[in-house]
């Protein structure tokens, strides 16, 4: 198929690139670069341009003949939502509604999309399931729940055909070692412990270690960014096969704490690392584990790493790799 990748520059939506094309798709990566980076698509047609610019969209569509999109752009760090909910609101849900607007305008029917597991907020039970209730703590999840909603509504009037992939923690990094994790700022765990590893950052801070766990960290789970991407390709054939619209969490159904990961990463890199506590950041969930049994049954999703020490030397060789990131 022809598909578009929105926010294909960025770490999710690079390894997901990588996953179509060596699946036989063609891609065409829509990315401002605001966060992305243009070195992990450098072989893929990439187009710098907006998720606001309706005509760009409706121009790409048909002079690329795009049969679905997969939608990764957006702003994704939860403590920057809640300072700047307006810039959430616009990029994730305005900017989202204009994308699935030019789809219908330009009869592109099918859609995966990034969600996040931040639509649960505080979970009542763990492991996860889809059926859960929706109750975001934070903007950032609010505007994908809100985006969700939108695509549910249009599935019913428009015949919009959508899936809709609820991720736990992403990590990790292709095993080529040659794209990664690369944030700016990065907020996300195992990229920070392994800036303290190459000495990068002097300590690592922990938020928090009075949560109701057992070492008192919070528990997460980790799922692997090229399981996330084969994820992607196995919704988008599934949409082609005449799949109906749903919702599916990935994660690994297993969580490991704050000091777990530490204690993992320093078996990779072979060495302590620093840590202080610090207080908890405000709407952190104690503990957050996907029940993922629902895409397994529907999709034959099947993680090729589903323990943490795998993950993270993945990410281990990027960094040791690309110290500081990307180049460009
Ligand atoms: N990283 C995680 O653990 C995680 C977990 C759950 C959900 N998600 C979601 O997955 C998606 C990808 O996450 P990521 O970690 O790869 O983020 P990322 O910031 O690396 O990638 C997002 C990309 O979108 C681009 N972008 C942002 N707004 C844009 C716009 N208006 N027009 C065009 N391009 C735009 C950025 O330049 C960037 O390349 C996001 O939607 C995020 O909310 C990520």
């Amino acid at each position: 198929m022809n598909v578009m990748v929105t926010g294909g520059a960025g770490y999710i939506g690079s390894h997901t690139v990588r996953e179509l094309e060596n699946n036989g798709h063609q891609v065409l990566v829509l990315d401002n670069l605001s966060r992305g980076h243009q070195a992990a698509v450098a072989e893929t047609f990439l187009i710098e341009g907006d998720t606001s610019d309706r005509e760009l969209l409706k121009q790409l569509f048909t002079d690329f003949e795009i049969d679905a999109v997969m939608h990764f752009a957006a702003s994704s760090q939860v403590g920057e939502s809640v300072r700047l909910p307006s810039d959430y609101y616009q990029n994730n849900l305005v900017n989202g509604l204009n994308l699935m607007n030019a789809m219908l305008e330009s009869r592109v029917r099918h859609l995966v999309f990034s969600s996040t597991a931040a639509v649960y907020g505080e979970p009542r039970e763990v492991p996860i399931p889809e059926a859960h209730p929706t109750n975001p703590t934070n903007p950032y999840g609010a505007t994908k729940l809100a985006l969700e909603g939108a695509m549910r509504w249009y599935g019913e009037a428009y015949g919009l055909r959508w899936t809709s992939l609820r991720y736990f923690n992403a990590a990790g990094a292709d095993p080529a070692g040659d794209i990664g994790e690369d944030h700016t700022p990065e907020t996300h765990l195992i990229p920070l412990v392994l800036k303290v590893a190459l000495g990068e950052l002097p300590h690592l801070e922990v938020y928090g270690n009075d949560y109701a766990t057992p070492d008192g960290t919070c528990v997460r789970d980790y799922i692997h960014v090229n399981d996330l991407a084969q994820a992607h390709v196995l919704a988008l054939d599934a949409l082609a096969d005449g799949a109906p619209p749903s919702a599916y969490n990935l994660g690994n159904g297993s969580g490991y704490s704050v000091l777990e990961v530490i204690r993992t990463a320093e078996e990779v890199v072979g060495k302590t690392l620093p840590v202080k506590f610090a207080a908890r950041r405000p709407g952190d969930p104690a503990m957050l584990v996907a029940g993922s049994d629902k895409i397994k049954s529907e999709l034959g999703w099947q993680p090729a790493y589903p323990g943490l020490k795998d993950i993270i030397e993945t990410a281990w060789r990027w960094h040791l790799g690309h110290p500081r990131g990307f180049e460009k």
